[in-house]
């Protein structure tokens, strides 16, 4: 999922719009967008958008960020969006690991109830909303086999620690945000999930979006959030692997068929090793989910 637009769910209009946007996944929001006077309707207006999809196989898969363990809210989050048989769901505000198992073991129960195969409802987290999630960065990783990527965010982080902003003057992230990205992304590896960047929330201001895109994408994320309708275009385009990016890719994968006992190869005058390889096999998957190439190779 290179793209990952937010809609919020209490938002009709939104809802349906968002069909057409061309986002890799919609998750649709009863969280921060949502009011806590809005959460119960915005728990029916989710329904009866999920009711009039018909069939679901050529739409995007559809998350639902439900409200967290604290919230008081999550119970009945569970009960009204897990029937709906979603790809699966987004947990804020986690803080840690055993949040994560907390609300698998809650879905459980319910994914049996509704009929659904068991483990199929899956979960993104927001890795750094807390304070406790980021010092606890390592319990994702096997925290829960439905677990399969973590995100994350800055803004309620900031205001937990209290920094009076989570941007410097140059627009760029401050070195506790950094400290935060950087930490979901290595807890991703660890645990073997994707890794997606927050959300940007300028939406006038494409260049920005991009920038902010191409380093996450360079850093070893391969997805990022957005919040409006005209983020999703850019998003795709940037963690999309180019062209060069492919051919380069097959020329490294084609050097080490073509040494199976070699440890090193050299392409283009440069040695290149096992981790380039991986690499290069990474770059071909992902080509290959964007369509750029046959999936057989
Ligand atoms: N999903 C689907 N459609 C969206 C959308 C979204 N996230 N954001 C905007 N649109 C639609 C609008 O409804 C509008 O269509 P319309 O004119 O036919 O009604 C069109 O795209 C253009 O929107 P625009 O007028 O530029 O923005 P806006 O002022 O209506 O909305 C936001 C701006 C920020 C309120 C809106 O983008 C939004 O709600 N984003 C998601 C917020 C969210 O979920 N946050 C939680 C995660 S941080
Ligand atoms: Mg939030």
């Amino acid at each position: 999922m290179r793209s990952l637009l937010f809609v919020p769910g209490d938002s009709e209009r939104k809802l349906e719009k968002s069909l057409g946007t061309g986002a890799d996944a919609l998750i649709v929001d009863l969280e921060d967008s949502v009011v806590p006077s809005a959460k119960a309707a915005a728990r029916e207006t989710t329904a009866a958008f999920f009711a009039g999809l018909g069939d679901r196989g050529a739409l995007p898969p559809l998350y639902i960020r439900i409200n967290d363990l604290t919230s008081g809210f999550t119970e009945a989050d569970l009960d009204a969006v897990v029937p709906l048989a979603p790809q699966g769901l987004m947990l804020p505000k986690v803080r840690g690991g055993g949040d994560v198992a907390t609300v698998a073991e809650l879905v459980d129960g319910r994914e049996r109830a509704a009929g659904l195969a068991p483990g199929s409802v899956s979960l993104l987290a927001i890795a750094t909303e807390t304070p406790q999630a980021v010092l606890r960065m390592a319990s994702f990783e096997g925290a829960s086999p439905r677990l399969k990527g973590l995100a994350w965010g800055g803004e309620d982080l900031a205001t937990a620690v209290g920094a009076s902003t989570n941007r410097d003057d140059t627009g760029a992230y401050t070195p506790p945000m950094q400290l935060a990205r950087n930490l979901c992304l290595i807890a991703a590896a660890a645990a073997d999930v994707q890794a997606v960047d927050n959300v940007f929330t300028d939406f006038r201001d494409p260049e920005g979006l991009e920038r902010e895109a191409r380093e996450a994408a360079r850093d070893g994320f391969t997805g990022k959030m957005a919040i409006h309708p005209n983020q999703v275009e850019t998003i795709n385009a940037v963690f999309t692997p180019t062209e060069a990016d492919v051919a380069h890719a097959q020329e490294v994968v084609a050097a080490f068929e073509a040494a199976p006992e070699a440890g090193v190869v050299s392409v283009d005058g440069r040695m290149l090793d096992r981790p380039h390889l991986a690499m290069a096999e990474r770059t071909l998957a992902r080509a290959r989910l964007a369509g750029l190439i046959p999936a057989s190779r």
